[in-house]
Parts: structure tokens; sequence; C-alpha cells
């Protein structure tokens, strides 16, 4: 079995930390989220994966994951380019594939419980194709399955006005190569992609065995600045640890607290689950629970809770700061001789005072 992490997308929805490196290296408890997507990929035994890379920054992409080997897999890149959708994507990976099944994974998903029980039960079947469904509260910013009475699969729907039912598409597909026959003479959607739905749809029309499991525990695609925040506070609710390695000086860290090499945390509190990562210096503040805090940021005379802040950063005297996603080298700095707000904000920015 092979895998494929599909890294494209301009990741609108993100800016403006999208005008400086993809959406999918954006870090969640200190590590970017197509990194889970490729430690998941590596536990269940996969070391050849080629990660298909966008027109958003993809020479970070190649800077971060490398030939793969810090990761112990081998990495091969396919460039996609113009966003053609995801069927695109995958079909250019059919010299990469050959005669192998495959996983594809959108390097922007995350599952609270990885994909080993799906990927034994897809080999066990042998499936030509297995998707993974989950039920959501608003299906149509997904693909849709519909059910007949049997509770048999017998549609899919990319983004569907009027959703058949709850059940959404997860961004986790397992393939057998017969699917490149399929997407070969698959037409481009009304967004002008060549859909992986319709593909998969395509082989239901033909009688190809479609299997499909649906997600245990949570699972998470990453589009917006809160669907990153949750997805910090579920990874550090699950895999937080408590590791101090920097210095605490007349500070406290209760439960799982996480402190970088070299960090220096003076006269502060700092309440898990939360991550700090190197040479950081926390003053005279309090670090509340779910909140991550990159290298080389410094905290002073201030108080987070439910955040992320990413490398370089400063904040200093700001009282109350909650559900914030702090870009790198951001300088958020409390001038209290004034009473007007000064900002020198990025393009597309939202701020809320
Ligand atoms: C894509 C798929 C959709 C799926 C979703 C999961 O949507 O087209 O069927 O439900 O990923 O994350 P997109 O990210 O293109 O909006």
């Amino acid at each position: 079995m092979k895998g494929i992490i599909l890294h494209g997308g301009a990741g609108t929805r993100l800016r403006p930390l999208t005008f400086s490196g993809p959406k999918q290296l954006i870090p969640v408890a200190n590590k970017p989220i197509s990194q889970y997507v490729l430690e998941d990929l590596r536990n269940i035994g996969i070391r050849d994966i080629a990660i298909v890379l966008g027109e958003t920054f993809p020479e970070l992409v190649m800077q971060h994951y490398s030939d793969g080997s810090r990761f112990n897999v081998r990495i091969s890149y396919v460039h996609q380019g113009k966003p053609l959708g995801i069927a695109h994507a995958v079909y250019l990976c059919k010299d990469f594939v050959q005669d192998d099944g495959f996983v594809v994974y959108l390097g922007d998903n995350l599952l609270q419980k990885g994909i080993k029980s799906y990927f034994e039960k897809f080999l066990a079947n042998n499936y030509d194709c297995m998707i993974l469904l989950k039920e959501v509260d608003d299906p149509s910013r997904f693909g849709v399955a519909e059910f007949d009475e049997k509770g048999s699969l017998v549609r899919l729907v990319e983004k569907p006005k009027v959703p058949p039912s709850r059940f959404a598409l997860v961004g986790v597909y397992f393939f057998k190569p017969i699917v490149f026959d399929v997407i070969k003479d698959l037409k481009p959607s009304w967004r002008g992609e060549l859909e992986i739905t319709d593909a998969i749809q395509t082989m239901l029309e033909k009688g190809y065995r479609v299997g499909y499991s649906i997600v245990e525990g949570w699972w998470l695609d990453t589009g917006k600045k809160d669907d990153i925040l949750y997805a910090n506070s579920l990874i550090l609710d699950e895999h937080g640890v408590r590791e101090i390695k920097g210095e605490l000086v007349d500070s406290k860290a209760e439960g799982r607290v996480s402190v970088g090499e070299d960090s220096k945390v003076v006269n502060s509190v700092i309440r898990g689950p939360a991550v700090i990562g190197g040479n950081c210096i926390i003053q005279n503040s309090f670090i509340g629970p779910y909140t991550s805090i990159g290298d080389n940021v410094k905290v002073l005379n201030s108080s987070i809770e439910y955040s992320i802040v990413l490398e370089e950063a400063c904040i200093e005297g700001v009282d109350r700061l909650e559900e914030s996603l702090i870009g790198r080298n951001a300088r958020l700095v409390k001038n209290r001789a004034k009473n007007a707000v000064k900002l020198h904000v990025g393009d597309y920015s939202e701020i809320e005072l």
C-alpha cells in the first residue's frame, strides 16, 4: 500500500496566515497539521508517500518534509499547480502508485483514532474503494452519502444544497488502481474541479465494490480559525504530556504542561493542557488550558487561554487573550499610557476588541 497526502488549496479562509505558508503547515499543539497525517500513514506501515503540492508555498512543504527520512518514510513530490480537484491530484499520482492499493489523505483532516482499523477493513474485504463517513450538523459543506432503506450506500453527492443524509465524506479514501480508469473519463463539476466524490459515484454505478466505515471519535476538517483552535484543544486533551525541559522560576506549572528547552518561565502560572516551545520567555503571565505557544515567543504581563501563538511572536501587557490565533513575528503590545488603539495589521486579519 502507498499513501498520498494532498497539500494544495489556497486556504483563503485562513488568511492572513496562508499569505506566508500553506494551511496544512499551521501547527496545532506545535506540530503541523499535515505531519499528523503523515505520521498516521507511517504508523500503519505505509512507507512510500507522495505529497501533492499546490500553488501555495510548495517550497515550504518540501523544506519541512524533505526526503522523509526524518520521519522514517520515503517521500515523492507531485506538483499539481492549479487546484483542479482532488481526483485530478490523485490522477497525477498514477505513476507513483503503479499496481498498488493506496490511501488518499487530505492534509488538513485530523482523526482522533487515526485510520488503522479502516485500513485493515479495506484490506480484509478486498474492496475496490472504501470511504469514511461521519455524521455532521452541516452536511452541505461536504460530500454527502445517500443510503437506501436497507442501509446500502447508493449515491454520493458533492456539497448538495439539500443533503440526502447527515453523513459527510471524510477526507480519507482507500483505492485500488482501477480508480484511475474512472478518473480518466470524469468531467469537471460546476466548480470546475474533478471531484473525487464523482469518481466514487461512478465506481458505484459501474458496480465496483465500494465499502464504507463510520468514523469513531472526532474528525476535523481544519479549514477555518475556529477549527484550528478546536483541533488544538482536542489534540492537547488527547496527547498533552507533562515535560518540563526549560526553567521555572517562582512559577507553577499545573497538570499536563510541556515547556521546551531553553525556555524561561518567571513569576507565572501555566495551567495544562498546554505546550510552550523552546527558547520562550514567559514572565508575570498566566497561560491557560488549551494554549500552544511556538518557539522563541515572549509573553510578558499577559494572560492567554485557548489560543495558538506562532514562533517569534511577542505579547505584552494584554490582560485577557482568548480564542486567538497569532501569527509568526506578530507583536501585540498594550501601551497603558494611551487610550487609543494603534494597529498595524496584515490583509484579511480579524480583530475583535
Ligand atoms: C473535500 C471533498 C469533500 C469532503 C471534504 C472533507 O472538500 O470534496 O467531499 O467531504 O473534502 O474534508 P473540499 O475541501 O474540497 O471543500
